[in-house]
């Protein structure tokens, strides 16, 4: 392992304000964003719309790396291209999602635990020799009044560890993804107790597998109340929660904080990130930046609509979304922002 290549790259990840763009869905996933728009879901068009992604003109400008699947990283533009090559030549950099998805927890019913583990040395060693210098792995945890079970946080908190131990021996920084899900009735308390909880035990893991934390990005979700709880506490509530959770759960040896949006809109994802940042960054040991897919891409994918016609359109908005988020991390964020988006072409 060299340490210092990995610290490198892992702060290069949150430099500069700018962030990371997970575009790394599942064909499954992406075929069931398409088919809610009607897009026919076969591989050329899932190509074409990876294809409009990274060709978006000056996305390295905010968008530090991309997360990749194992599908796009194999694909060209149409011309030949590969997709790696452009990445390189945007200044960006590539990573890849290496889990294979969460599936049934045996014993726990209505829980999950990721899976992926099994020949993984040999699919990170293939990844490297591509040119990707992270990895994504994503730790799936749901709430109601009984769950989660200390059994699925400790499955998942352990395949996370092994995970990031296994990249960092290929020389990838692993993004630590414990995602607790939005869906749902609980409180905002009840997401802070849960997410905090999985936190000490995600780092108690890493210890375990001596990981060194100066080498990974943590993507968590941030604080929120379940998406049909009747309360929804304000931007600033959300921040005060979200920040007073990881002060007190992540050690300060950790270089990034990169969130996923999780379903949040996309302009309520950019003014959370920037309230956090606004009131909290001079206390902050670590950046404070993003790594969303539907937050950045959603507003893109609704305005190309499979249609060769609508790429420009359907790039610009991409961008914005990133240059909004950009702004966040540095507290500069606001409804003013979301009325440029003609003027960043
Ligand atoms: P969302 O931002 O859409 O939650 O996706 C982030 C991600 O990478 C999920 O693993």
């Amino acid at each position: 392992m060299n340490e210092q290549a990995l610290i490198a790259t892992a702060r290069a990840m949150v430099a500069d304000d700018k962030g990371l763009l997970a575009m790394d869905e599942s064909n499954g996933t992406c075929n069931k964003r398409f088919a809610a728009l009607g897009i026919p879901q076969t591989v050329d068009q899932r190509r074409s719309y990876r294809e409009l992604i990274i060709t978006t003109p000056d996305l390295g400008k905010y968008i530090s790396g991309l997360i990749l699947y194992d599908e796009t990283i194999r694909q060209q533009k149409k011309d030949g291209t590969p997709f790696i090559k452009v990445i390189l030549n945007a200044g960006i950099i590539p990573g890849i999602k290496v889990d294979i998805g969460s599936k049934d927890l045996a014993g726990h019913p209505g829980e999950k635990v990721t899976e992926g583990l099994d020949g993984l040395r040999d699919r990170i060693k293939e990844y490297a020799l591509m040119g990707v210098r992270f990895a994504k792995w994503r730790g799936v945890i749901c709430t109601d009044d009984s769950l989660p079970s200390r059994g699925c946080i400790a499955a998942n908190a352990q395949a996370l560890a092994r995970y990031a131990a296994l990249c960092q021996e290929a020389g990838l920084v692993p993004i630590v993804e414990p995602e607790l899900l939005m869906d749902g009735d609980h409180t905002i308390h009840q997401c802070s107790d849960v997410t905090e909880e999985t936190l000490r035990a995600v780092f108690k893991e890493l210890y375990l597998q001596n990981v060194m934390l100066e080498g990974i990005i943590l993507k968590p979700n941030m604080i929120l109340p379940g998406l049909t709880f009747k309360v929804q506490e304000s931007v600033d509530d959300v921040a005060d929660a979200t920040i007073k959770c990881l002060l007190r759960n992540v050690p300060a040896a950790v270089p990034g904080i990169a969130f996923l949006s999780g379903g949040q809109a996309a302009e309520l994802a950019s003014s959370r990130l920037n309230a956090m940042n606004l009131r909290f960054k001079s206390r902050l040991p670590c950046g404070v930046a993003f790594s969303f897919a539907r937050a950045i891409q959603q507003p893109a994918l609704e305005i190309w609509k499979g249609d060769e016609a609508n790429v420009l359109e359907a790039q610009r908005a991409l961008l914005h979304r990133a240059m909004c988020n950009a702004a966040a991390r540095r507290g500069e964020y606001n409804a003013d922002l979301e009325s440029c988006v003609q003027s960043n072409s």
